[in-house]
């Protein structure tokens, strides 16, 4: 793969496992140094599917493995001060940052990681082994709780993320933010609710970020994936008759995107967000 990315620092944050690990092994072959960001760098190990794609016993040891310099922070996004502490200790460590993929966060269903054990919940129709934290509740009627933690481990990790990096990338007069949201995000659907909120909201953020930052040669752009496979969604394979492309979505279908929106090739594009999702959304 051709070094693009050579000489840069990349921040993933939720890159332990899952899509975040994708997108630090694809900027890792592109030559950028990698330091990713977790509350479980081992997170991988709670789902077959992960543990299975695994190649060194951390990600933070696969892209060291790639040949490039990379680093792990076990750090709970969720709380603002640890995400600009974290920030700080890469920029001190790496030199610099250049990069922000802001991908930690997740559903309405507990990570499997959370779960103690024999613990099950709710969850969804037909699946094992995933619990809702409480119930979803309705638009008009949502817990607090579960209000509260989809709109902090969706919206508020990215935000504070975002907000830690930025003082760096204005300093440098250059940057490449690619926040996080889902077709979630556009669709309206009834219990998917709270998330669908925290990642509407960070499709406006995006927005109102690249403005703020264009002057200084920043670039704010957002994906909002569909259904992609990875070991925390499970397999939706039924349900490629629902999208245009007939199949669910990979990681590197992600990741390639990812890789457009960090390198030069969308220079001059900002402020968007691009969906990946097999042309799913149209089809509803
Ligand atoms: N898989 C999909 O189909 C899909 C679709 C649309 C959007 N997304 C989004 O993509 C991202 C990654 O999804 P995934 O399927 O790879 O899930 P995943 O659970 O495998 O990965 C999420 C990672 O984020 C980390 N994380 C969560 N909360 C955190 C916090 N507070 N602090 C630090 N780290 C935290 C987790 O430990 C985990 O490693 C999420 O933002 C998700 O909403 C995924």
């Amino acid at each position: 793969m051709e070094q693009k990315l050579a000489g840069k620092v990349a921040v993933i944050t939720g890159g332990g496992r899952g899509l975040g690990r994708g997108y630090a092994l694809r900027l890792a072959n592109l030559g950028a140094n990698i330091a990713i960001i977790d509350r479980n760098l081992k997170g991988f190990e709670v789902y077959d599917f992960e543990k299975k794609l695994m190649t060194a016993p951390t990600v933070v040891d696969e892209c060291k493995a790639i040949g490039v310099k990379a680093m792990g922070l076990e750090v709970d996004l969720t709380d603002r001060p640890a995400t600009e502490k974290a920030i700080a200790d890469i920029a001190k460590k790496m030199g610099r940052i250049d990069i922000a993929v802001c991908n930690a966060g997740g559903g309405t269903v507990k990570f499997a990681d959370e779960m103690k054990s024999g613990e099950a919940g709710p969850g969804r129709k037909g699946e094992k082994g995933s619990g809702d934290v409480t119930t979803t509740g309705t638009p008009s009627d949502c817990p607090q709780e579960m209000l509260t933690r989809v709109l902090d481990i969706n919206l508020m990790t990215c935000m504070y993320t975002c907000m830690a990096v930025a003082p760096f990338m204005k300093k440098q007069k250059s940057g490449k933010i690619v926040t996080v949201a889902s077709t979630g995000g556009l669709v309206a659907r009834g219990s998917y609710h709270p998330y669908g909120t925290a990642k509407a909201a960070i499709i406006y953020y995006t927005r109102a970020l690249a403005q703020e930052l264009g002057p200084f040669n920043i670039n704010v752009n957002c994906i909002a994936p569909g259904i992609i496979r990875t070991g925390r969604l499970g397999d939706r394979s039924q349900l490629a008759d629902q999208i245009a492309l007939r199949r669910e979505g990979t990681i590197e279908d992600c990741a390639k995107v990812v890789e457009f929106l960090v390198t030069d090739m969308s220079d001059y594009v900002t402020g968007k967000t691009i969906t990946i999702d097999g042309g799913a959304c149209d089809q509803r």
